[in-house]
């Protein structure tokens, strides 16, 4: 069996927003694990910590979703404005953090780290213990151009700009540490928040830079998500219709069924339950596509000359990652190690990301740093890449790419495959996730082509991480086999692995 790569035969266009990040105030992810303070005497730049900075310049992720999650729930945006030393202290009780949150970081240190790492903001509003003005103050503060108490407070803040905010969530899992909401309570909600929204435009015909986002189903319940999203559109199709622009799934790989399986160590059962899990993202994809664009069908479309109609909403996958048993127990709090179990499935949930393309047009891994499927981990001084970094690093030259419709797996071989292709230059992964056994994959191009290039990531012991004490144990590198140019070849890749090769159209 051989992968044939088609130009021809295309998906649509690569976002780079699928290859998004997701921080929140729990364990370490923020205080510790980006921010340190100005004083701190881990080497920082405004308080950002340089050695986290750096890597995630060179990450410049296209998106990046604060402050939670959860914590977004019962966080209320003024606590973090203004002179550090006046901020009040509040307490976070969010999955085990437990402890004072003295809101060192707040809405300007989180701006301002999305400007210095090239990440479009996306931030979710306080829906459960936030009031409308709350949400309607914090977007002034952002976005308030022309000359207002809030706009002047943001000046005196350090930032006369604005900063622009398009992305704003009206809501987090609603369905359970959100509010533990029905549908019908959560429309009631949004719709009073959404068309509350500033506009920030001058005239009515023009459209708002404003994008909203609803929240979607927990896509780890099946059966629940399905009747979830019938009835949010079912609610949607019986009043006017809200601003509603993207609507938001979460999916967990969940690793809890067995206790004494943990990041660095897992049997054969443990390393295909995990790999099998992260695949399931693709059905949900496929079912919630479908839903919401049946869904649409039966929203009646406005007649009233104020009311914009809605006839498209983006899916969007606003958490994704693995979830180990031991996270809950860890301290700091949500802290997991990543092997190469966890890259070889966080390169799978991009693949099949960028093959729905057409159908999901913004992802955040959770999270970035230090919690969960992480990729940066930090302890005081010391600070360590986690492979699932060097994942992002290969997939770069996805961004704007097009997504060409290869077969999933090579069925002979049983490797995963995915390839896109940017004016002369197709990119395809191979992704081994068998274990122990090394495979060959016959790739065929429809015309010559020059491999130009080719990254792996790869270890001989699956269970490997990268550690303080030894940082580079797996790290992405440079394969320097050599190719002749030609239309087929045989590409051998090692168990556990992770091969992308650039090839260049002659
Ligand atoms: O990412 C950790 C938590 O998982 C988030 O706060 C919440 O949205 C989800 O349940």
């Amino acid at each position: 069996m051989t992968v044939f790569i088609d130009s021809d035969n295309t998906i649509g266009t690569i976002s780079p927003k699928l290859h998004g990040q997701f921080i929140e105030f729990l364990g370490s992810c923020i205080y510790d694990g980006i921010w340190v303070g100005e004083d701190s005497d881990i080497p920082n730049t405004r308080g950002y910590r340089n050695d986290v900075l750096d890597v995630l310049k060179q990450l410049h992720p296209p998106v990046l979703r604060w402050p939670g999650g959860c914590y977004a729930d019962t966080y209320h945006w003024r606590d973090g404005i203004g002179p550090r030393e006046n901020r009040p202290i509040t307490f976070n009780e969010n999955f085990g953090t437990f402890e004072r949150e003295d809101n060192q970081f707040g809405t300007d240190e989180f701006l301002q780290l999305c400007e210095l790492i090239g990440a479009e903001p996306w931030i979710n509003i306080n829906l459960m213990s936030g009031t409308i003005q709350e949400m309607r103050d914090w977007m002034e503060y952002c976005n308030r151009a022309e000359d207002t108490e809030l706009s002047r407070l943001r000046a005196r803040n350090g930032h006369p700009e604005p900063y622009n905010v398009k992305y704003w969530g009206i809501g987090n899992e609603v369905w359970a540490g959100g509010g533990n909401m029905t549908a019908r309570m959560y429309m009631d909600k949004y719709r009073q928040f959404a068309s509350s929204m500033p506009k920030f435009t001058s005239s009515i015909f023009e459209q708002s830079p404003i994008y909203a986002i609803a929240s979607g189903p927990d896509t780890n319940k099946p059966r629940e998500s399905v009747k979830w999203t019938e009835d949010i559109f079912a609610e949607l199709s019986q009043y006017r219709q809200p601003p509603i622009h993207g609507y938001d799934m979460h999916f967990y790989n969940w690793n809890i069924s067995d206790p004494e399986d943990t990041p660095t160590d897992f049997t054969q059962e443990g390393w295909n339950r995990v790999i099998h899990g992260c695949l399931e993202l693709e059905d949900i994809i496929q079912t919630q596509s479908q839903l919401v664009n049946s869904g649409l069908k039966y929203i009646p479309q406005p007649e009233g000359f104020w009311d914009s109609k809605l006839e498209h909403v983006d899916l969007i996958i606003g958490e994704w990652g693995n979830w180990h048993y031991s996270a809950f127990n860890a301290r700091p709090a949500l802290q997991q190690q990543v092997s190469m179990r966890d890259a070889i499935t966080t390169a799978l949930t991009l693949d099949l990301l960028q093959r729905n393309c057409d159908k999901i047009s913004m992802a955040c891994n959770a999270q970035t740093v230090n919690v969960l499927n992480s990729l940066v981990l930090t302890d005081g001084k010391d600070m360590v890449i986690t492979p699932n970094y060097d994942v992002f690093m290969m997939y770069q030259p996805h961004q704007n790419a097009t997504a060409l419709n290869v077969p999933r797996q090579d069925s002979q071989s049983g490797a995963y495959i995915f390839a896109s292709q940017k004016d002369n230059r197709i990119t395809i992964n191979i992704t081994n996730a068998s274990m122990d056994a090394a495979k060959d994959v016959n790739v065929v191009f429809a015309n010559d082509v020059e491999i130009m290039g080719m990254k792996r990531l790869e270890s001989d012991d699956p269970h490997t991480c990268n550690t303080f004490d030894d940082p580079d144990a797996i790290r992405a590198y440079t394969v320097n086999d050599e190719f002749n140019d030609g239309m087929e070849f045989n590409f051998h890749v090692p168990a556990a692995s992770i091969t992308v090769i650039s090839a260049r159209i002659l």
